[in-house]
């Protein structure tokens, strides 16, 4: 059931009602707070806790049976009340009494069935439509609502002075519900209708038309009628009926919605109308029916300028198709719609014909149509959206003899550029053409209009525009949206672009030179496009920067990045790199320079600050610290006296009393001195072993003189002892002074051996490196050890072990002139010493060997 169709389908002049009426609403309901729309609620009643300041209230569509003045009386400024849809029985317009300002009121497809007068004047919009009424309800206040601009009615009958009342005022629209007019036998009835711009009749859907009432209206402009049901026998009472109503000169429009009909009826309702003033006709949903005989039509002298017909059934299935499209193709009006119908074809006039325009969208027609057809030379418009075409080659061909053809739009067919058939020909007329959403390739830049300005070919399946084409000199507007390019198209063959639509590609990186070749362009939509934000991307979005913003459609909003992932999402704008990654030149310089300045630093480090030497110092350091952190605790802490047993020459007493002693003493390192510590009466060899043992390092101090005369000393126990084994770190060598390899005498091996290991720790002769000296001596020492107390006991085991080396310990005189350093605490190696010691280091080898 569609009778309460949209009112005044296609209706021009209803379209500036509507405007006017809808208009005044919008205007107030921007306030949200004055509109409440109650609709759709299964209220049986209108809300009682309604604002008082409501000015629009919907309550349609629910099961309110009655209106009383107390549901509204306080809504002192309401303006719009709907009510369509639901149970209201009576109506007595008293209940409108205290809303003085009430201008639009919708109380359609209720259950009236009758009205209570009662002045009120306020009324743009009564509808009254759709109720049982049975006759026309009307009250003579109605004479009063001069500013009404729409009437409702509903009605089962007429009567001549029904509409007396209102014959004064000069309606815009009026809507005569009659579909539960019922026929009276006998007499013809007749409606005077006075004054109204439109009028919109609706009968019932499903009966046959039976209406015979005679209607005159003045200054009609636009007549609508919905559900009209023809057959042979009733077709003549619908022209009869008609006959008064397009009497009227100022009828121009003609609108029919749901209108079912035999195709001899359907020619008869057009003959009648063609020698008429009506303009501009439509029908809208049209079904056919019974049989399509061929029938004969003059196509007399007319009005009609267009005729259109959207969405055909037929029910008619064995008939001769030139009939059925004869009758439309020889039509000498100037504007044809036929869309949304099962027509395979439509012929080519057999005369040269009036057509200017002519749409058949959304039907089947194939390639085969107007083939050859030389008779439409005055058509500038032609519309063949959303058929079956499928050769591109025809198309063109198709144009050929369409002298006058200026648009033509074959968008959304299967059209495909790659059936070729020699050289394309299009008539040279062609400035806008719609190809869109065909499945075109490339190969459609080889088949287009010479002289084409608008060009549609977006959604579909073009990867790029090859070069070489023909140049379409003339082409303004290029539409490639929604294909596969992956690069802007340059201006060479479009010399005259001014605007590119391009988004909704797979434009990656688009070459910047676009806008230097083209100069005209003042409009690129590019957006939505898979950007790698590159490098080879600066230049562009440089570019951009550059034209105004008008100019590039959907800026910043649709431009984004799509590579690399790090940036995806990124809008262009804010898309920055950094102009030294993205000049290999510029690069490439710095990094050369950089490595020079660096070159440059390391040398003056070496040169001037001794920089190995740091480096070897701390490699030192850093080394010894880890070994300290590794030697477990305990296995430390055997019988040790000392942290720091320290041996030197003479010469070198005055750095290690000054330097070396007052430092180690510092830092709370407990050493044992040969000179301080000696005990007296043991031979120097058995001292040194003795103390050796008892300490948890031994320093020595190296120097040419500590290795001419004291080194001897020690060779024995290192031999023993094999001190220097892998991974031994008792031993801390300081070089005081540096010692030429040549005179360290040859049967020193293990001297030599460290000295070209470089195992020593170096005393810097400048101040400010000695402070990485003593942190490499201050790091070699766990200063968690716990020391025993001295005492004798401790020291019998070294003799014993001398012992076991078959050797005899030295004899310790205090007050012999060989050993005076053994008295006053300094040892003081004479040269017998050293001869003993030496001799005792050769024995040793012997022995060890
Ligand atoms: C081409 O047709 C499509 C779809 O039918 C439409 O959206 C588009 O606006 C038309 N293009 C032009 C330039 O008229």
């Amino acid at each position: 059931m569609t009778q309460n169709k949209e009112p005044a389908f296609g209706c021009f002049y209803f379209v500036c009602i509507i405007a006017l009426t809808v208009g005044s609403i919008i205007q107030f309901s921007d306030e949200a707070e004055f509109a409440i729309d109650m609709s759709r609620k299964r209220l049986t009643h209108v809300p009682k806790d309604l604002p008082s300041r409501t000015e629009i209230l919907d309550l349609s569509q629910n099961d309110i049976a009655d209106l009383r003045m107390s549901d509204i009386s306080f809504l002192s400024g309401l303006k719009v009340l709907r009510l369509s849809h639901n149970r209201i029985e009576s109506l007595d317009f008293n209940v409108f009494k205290f809303n003085q300002d009430l201008e639009y009121l919708d109380v359609s497809h209720n259950w009236l069935q009758n009205i209570s007068c009662y002045p009120v004047v306020s009324f743009r919009h009564l509808d009254l439509s759709f109720n049982p009424f049975h006759a026309l309800p009307m009250c003579k206040e109605f004479g009063n609502l001069t500013q009404l601009n729409f009437l409702g009615l509903s009605t089962t009958k007429f009567q001549q002075l029904d509409l007396l009342p209102i014959a004064h005022l000069h309606l815009n629209y009026l809507l005569l519900d009659l579909a539960g007019y019922y026929v009276k036998e006998m007499e013809v009835e007749s409606l005077q209708i006075l004054n109204t711009k439109t009028l919109h009749l609706v009968f019932h859907p499903n009966s046959l038309f039976s209406v015979k009432v005679n209607m005159s209206v003045n200054t009609l402009g636009c007549l609508q009628l919905s559900n009209i049901k023809l057959n042979d026998d009733n077709c003549q009472l619908f022209t009869k009926f008609l006959l008064e109503l397009t009497r009227v000169p100022s009828l121009l429009n003609f609108t029919l919605n749901h209108m079912e009909t035999t195709w001899q009826c359907l020619i008869r309702f057009f003959q009648f109308l063609w020698p008429r003033s009506v303009e501009y006709l439509n029908i809208y949903n049209l079904t056919i029916t019974e049989s399509i005989d061929e029938g004969y039509f003059t196509y007399s002298k007319t009005a009609l300028k267009a005729l259109s017909i959207e969405h055909i059934t037929n029910q008619v299935f064995l008939f001769s198709q030139t009939t059925l499209y004869t009758v439309f193709s020889e039509m000498n009006i100037m504007r044809l719609t036929i869309s949304d119908t099962p027509f395979i074809h439509m012929l080519c006039p057999r005369v040269p014909s009036t057509f200017r325009f002519l749409n058949f969208t959304q039907n089947v027609f194939t390639d085969s149509v107007f083939q050859n057809c030389s008779t439409l030379i005055r058509l500038e418009t032609l519309i063949l959206k959303k058929n079956g075409l499928k050769n591109l080659f025809k198309v063109g061909l198709m144009t050929k003899n369409m002298l006058s053809l200026e648009t033509l739009d074959v968008s959304w067919n299967s059209l495909d550029s790659n059936m070729y058939e020699g050289i394309c020909s299009w008539a040279e007329t062609i400035a806008v053409l719609n190809l869109s959403s065909n499945v075109l390739t490339d190969s459609v830049f080889r088949c287009l209009p010479p002289r084409v300005k608008v060009l549609d070919l977006h959604n579909n399946r073009i990867k790029s525009i090859p070069k070489g084409i023909m140049k379409l000199e003339t082409l303004q507007e290029l539409n490639v949206a929604s294909n596969s390019l992956t690069d802007l198209p340059g201006c060479g063959a479009f010399s005259s672009l001014s605007v590119l639509v391009i988004d909704h590609n797979s434009v990656s990186h688009p070459s910047a030179d676009f806008f230097q070749t083209c100069q005209k362009i003042s409009s690129i939509a590019a957006g939505n496009n898979p950007f790698r934000c590159t490098c080879e991307l600066r230049e562009f979005v440089k570019k951009i920067g550059q034209v105004s913003r008008e100019v590039v459609e959907g800026w910043p909003d649709s431009y984004k990045c799509d590579y690399p992932d790090s940036s995806k999402g990124t809008p262009l704008q804010d898309f920055h790199m950094s102009p030294l990654s993205c000049n290999t030149v510029l690069l490439t310089v710095t990094i050369g320079v950089t490595m020079l300045v660096l070159a440059a630093t390391v040398a003056f480090l070496c040169l001037y600050f001794d920089l190995p030497w740091y480096l070897r110092m701390l490699y030192q350091w850093t080394q010894t610290r880890r070994r300290a952190r590794n030697i477990p605790l305990e296995e430390l802490q055997r019988n040790l006296q000392f942290h720091a047993f320290v041996s030197y020459s003479e010469y070198d007493s005055a750095w290690v009393k000054n330097e070396l002693v007052p430092f180690l003493e510092k830092e709370d390192i407990k050493i044992c001195l040969h000179e301080r510590n000696f005990v007296p009466g043991k031979s120097i060899v058995e001292n040194i072993i003795n103390f050796i043992e008892k300490s948890h390092k031994s320093i020595f101090v190296l120097s040419p003189h500590f290795v001419q005369s004291e080194w001897c000393h020690y060779e024995l126990y290192f031999a023993h002892h094999n001190l220097f084994h892998e991974g031994s770190d008792n031993l801390i060598l300081i070089l005081l002074e540096p010692i030429p390899q040549d005179i360290i005498p040859s049967k020193y091996h293990k001297l030599k051996a460290l000295m070209a290991k470089r195992t020593y720790l170096a005393w810097p002769t400048e101040k400010s490196k000695r402070g990485l000296f003593w942190a490499n001596i201050r790091a070699a020492f766990n200063m968690k050890l716990t020391l025993v107390a001295e005492n004798d006991e401790t020291l019998k085991r070294p003799q014993s072990e001398l012992a076991e080396l078959g050797l005899k310990p030295l004899k310790h005189e205090p007050s012999s002139t060989f050993h005076p350093s053994f008295v006053s605490g300094s040892i003081h190696h004479g040269r017998k010493a050293r001869q003993q010691v030496a001799g005792m280091a050769i024995g040793s080898k012997e022995l060890t060997s």
